[in-house]
């Protein structure tokens, strides 16, 4: 099975299961989109039910399951809102009948009906006795449906469950779950990019307790890091907190580790977003020991230079990289801006107001100018952060 590593987030799989044995198989499908942050809602014909139970699909997909829309409390046109809530159908296994119903435009149940009016990818995974698969008119509906655009994973030849050899037994699952990501992933803008993005405030320890560091969420960041996924991105987020995401997160704390991170990822990438907030300075000094109280009611602790990742990278990379630094300033935020991408090197600066108590640091939203190294500016009006992610990533690859 391909190991997905974009875009399943918030994607929704509709399942169409027929009446055929194959039917019980269709739980570790169901559990396989599940283990990939998949959606999944369930669409099940009367017959199917007569092969595996309604509450093992519900529990599975953590879901309800839908069947036929005549027996419903209120109206609900459910083969329009699965539609919309859908990218894709994928109906496994598929009968003889429910294939042909579909290549004729028959609609006499909620999952034909829902087939009729899809209008994104169907997948169709046919399961059925020899002769039905080898039958003429199934042959010509099955053309009919690849002629149209419909994506049949071709059932494979084995020992079935009516005691026969022959073609007609589902083909296995792995096919039915690669071929929906390849084509949930066809079209997705950043497919086929890597980006890392570096998210938090990094810690700078002076003793085994105590530490340097700042108000920084991760926030941006990380909506950073999801959008990135979802367009089709391989991400890294180097973090200085850990988060289950779908995608590799690398924990860092200090400035140093980060800096150790990013050099090595970026050889591989083609965009780094520099969202972390990096302490400037740690201690020179770090104490094995607890630093122990003393009589004097004032001490220092002396800071050295950190290494300033964006200035570094920025000034020696290979020149296929993009690089997204951020600032936050709170005042004269563009001509602090300017400086900075000046100053730094980076390709893109985005720039933000932290003296605003609306937006920034532990807030959801946000409201940005991105200069890029002509100085343009383009503003980004206030938005949550995954708005903002979403239309730095557009501009960036645009
Ligand atoms: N940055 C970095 N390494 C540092 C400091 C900052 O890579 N040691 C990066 C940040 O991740 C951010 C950008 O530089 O993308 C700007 O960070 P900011 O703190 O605004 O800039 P500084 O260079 O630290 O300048 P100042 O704090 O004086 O405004």
């Amino acid at each position: 099975m391909t190991q997905t590593n974009n875009n399943n987030l918030n994607k929704t799989v509709l399942i169409g299961i027929t009446g055929g044995i194959a039917a019980y198989k269709i739980c570790e499908l169901i559990r396989m989109y599940k283990r990939n942050n998949f959606n999944v809602k369930v669409i099940v014909t009367k017959n199917a039910l007569n092969f595996v139970t309604e509450l093992t699909l519900a529990t599975l997909s953590q879901n309800e399951v839908y069947c036929d829309n005549f027996d419903m409390k209120e109206y609900k046109p459910e083969h329009i809102s699965l539609c919309d809530e859908g990218d894709i159908l994928v109906i496994a296994p598929a009968s003889a009948n429910t294939i042909s119903k579909i290549a004729n435009g028959i609609c006499d149940n909620l999952l034909t009906s829902i087939a009729c009016a899809f209008n994104k990818p169907i997948v169709i995974a046919p399961a059925m006795n020899t002769n039905m698969w080898n039958n003429k008119f199934v042959q010509e509906n099955i053309q009919k449906l690849k002629d149209n655009d419909y994506k049949i994973v071709e059932p494979e030849t084995g020992y079935l469950a009516c005691g026969t050899e022959g073609a007609g037994r589902l083909c296995a699952l792995d096919k039915i779950y690669d071929k929906t990501v390849e084509i949930l992933n066809a079209d997705l803008p950043l497919k086929g990019k890597k980006i890392v993005v570096t998210a938090g405030g990094t810690v700078e320890k002076l003793d085994p307790v105590r530490y340097i560091s700042n108000f920084s969420s991760g926030k941006m960041g990380l909506a950073l890091a999801d959008n990135a996924y979802k367009m089709g991105a391989e991400v890294n987020l180097i973090s200085t907190f850990n988060v289950k995401r779908p995608y590799v997160v690398t924990v860092t704390q200090s400035a140093k580790d980060m800096e150790k991170e990013v050099k090595e990822e970026i050889k591989s990438a083609d965009c780094l977003i520099m969202t972390a907030a990096v302490a400037d300075y740690r201690a020179a000094d770090y104490s094995e020991q607890k630093i122990k109280k003393t009589a004097e009611d004032k001490i220092s602790i002396e800071l050295v230079k950190n290494p300033d990742i964006l200035k570094e990278v920025s000034q020696n990379h290979s020149k296929d990289l993009k690089i997204v630094g951020f600032c936050a300033e709170s005042e004269n935020l563009i001509e602090n801006a300017k400086t900075k991408i000046k100053n730094k090197g980076c390709d893109y600066l985005v720039a933000n107001d932290i003296s605003r108590k609306d937006i920034g640091f532990s807030s959801d939203e946000n409201e940005v100018y991105i200069l890029n190294k002509d100085l343009e500016i383009k503003h980004v009006d206030k938005t949550s952060k995954d708005n903002i992610a979403k239309k730095i990533l557009e501009y960036v690859f645009e």
